[in-house]
């Protein structure tokens, strides 16, 4: 997608030179834009432990380069594949695209070799999910077509949460794909931006891509939604998820569950949207089996902004002394779903649902 102008993928290997892999800082947007470039495996760990990139298909194909600067700076596969899938524990994308680098050079010994197919199997892996972004979006733009009918043609107001966003994929998103695939369809659509504290990817990065494409949108705070839904000011709601379970259920950042609640609560849709790489096909109860990141209590405690000088700067908000908790994930469960948007097609968020898209895992 675009930024000021310019067509951006999230991390690309730097022209010219392929021993350096780089990426959108996601850390300082939406006030800088600034790339980084990483160099070893540890900088890919670095950067998704430090959220420099973020979203579960992103984390995915950082990883899967990650493992090529692996071997290129003479590390051990296995012991990078250890790290990378340490670095973040929610995203089941990480330790897929791990796992798939890990197939591509199965019985391998040729250094050279390892190298190319690493770097090979890295870019299909990035190349695939902006096609799986794409098709997200192509096959949720029927529910806001639908919708618009509905309405005959006025606003859908669509609420997100998180950033889904291209920024958290390669392109298109996988939340707002629909959105910017009705919106180049001339569909009118308004979405309301979550501002999801603690680290504010919706207010800083969500609106940040709204802003670059024009896509009308407000930031409410995170209490807001609710209140929005029992006085019919949204429509529908689409979010991302970081692991699906075989019945449905979902892990997406802190508080999608409570608007899951209050959608369900006033009948409003709330889908999910994800590439078939976010399924857990192992795990079945969300609630006993994802695991849930813990972060810092310091993303709590502080925030960041730009200064009246336009300098970023880190504030802190409470008591230094108070104690915070710094859940990164809730899970919804499957009943309070109403679909679910993947790249081939929509289906209910049960097992059924899952398997008749996606046949040959059962
Ligand atoms: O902590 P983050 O910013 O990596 O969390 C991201 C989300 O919760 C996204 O909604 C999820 O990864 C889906 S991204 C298409």
């Amino acid at each position: 997608m675009k930024v000021n102008g310019q067509h951006y993928h999230t991390i690309w290997v730097k022209e010219g030179d392929d021993s350096i892999v780089q990426a959108i800082d996601q850390r300082v947007l939406p006030h800088q834009f600034e790339i980084v470039d990483l160099k070893t495996c540890n900088d890919t760990v670095t950067a998704i432990k430090d959220m420099i990139v973020r979203g579960a298909p992103l984390i995915g194909v950082t990883a899967a380069y990650g493992m090529y600067l692996a071997v290129l700076g003479n590390e051990n596969l296995q012991e990078a594949a250890q790290k990378l899938n340490a670095s973040r524990p929610t995203a089941i994308n990480l330790a897929w695209a791990v796992n798939e680098q890990l197939k591509t050079v199965e019985g391998l010994s040729d250094r050279g070799e390892v190298i190319a197919k690493l770097l090979e199997n890295a870019h299909r892996i990035k190349t695939e999910d902006i096609v799986i972004s794409r098709k997200i979006g192509e096959h949720g733009l029927s529910l806001i077509e639908e919708m618009s009918q509905n309405k005959k043609g006025e606003t859908v107001n669509i609420l997100t949460h998180c950033n889904a966003g291209w920024l958290a994929t390669i392109d298109w998103g996988t939340a707002t794909s629909p959105i910017y695939h009705a919106f180049e369809k001339g569909i009118k659509v308004h979405v309301w931006v979550d501002e999801t504290r603690p680290r504010n990817q919706g207010a800083n990065l969500t609106a940040f891509e709204f802003n670059q494409h024009g896509i009308p949108h407000t930031i409410i705070s995170d209490n807001t939604g609710g209140h929005l839904m029992q006085h019919g000011m949204v429509d529908m709601a689409i979010v991302g998820t970081d692991r699906t379970t075989i019945q449905g259920d979902v892990a997406n950042k802190i508080g999608t569950y409570l608007k899951a609640l209050a959608a369900y609560d006033n009948n409003i849709p709330f889908y999910v949207a994800l590439p078939s790489t976010s399924i857990d096909w192992d795990i079945k109860d969300g609630l006993k089996e994802i695991p849930i990141e813990t972060r810092s209590e310091n993303e709590v405690k502080y925030i960041q902004g730009k200064a009246e000088n336009g300098k970023l700067t880190k504030v802190l908000l409470t008591p230094e002394s108070s104690n915070a908790l710094n859940v990164g994930f809730d899970v919804t469960p499957a009943r309070l779903v109403t679909g679910l948007i993947t790249e081939r097609g929509i289906c209910n968020a049960n097992k059924e649902g899952i398997f008749q898209l996606f046949s040959e895992k059962k």
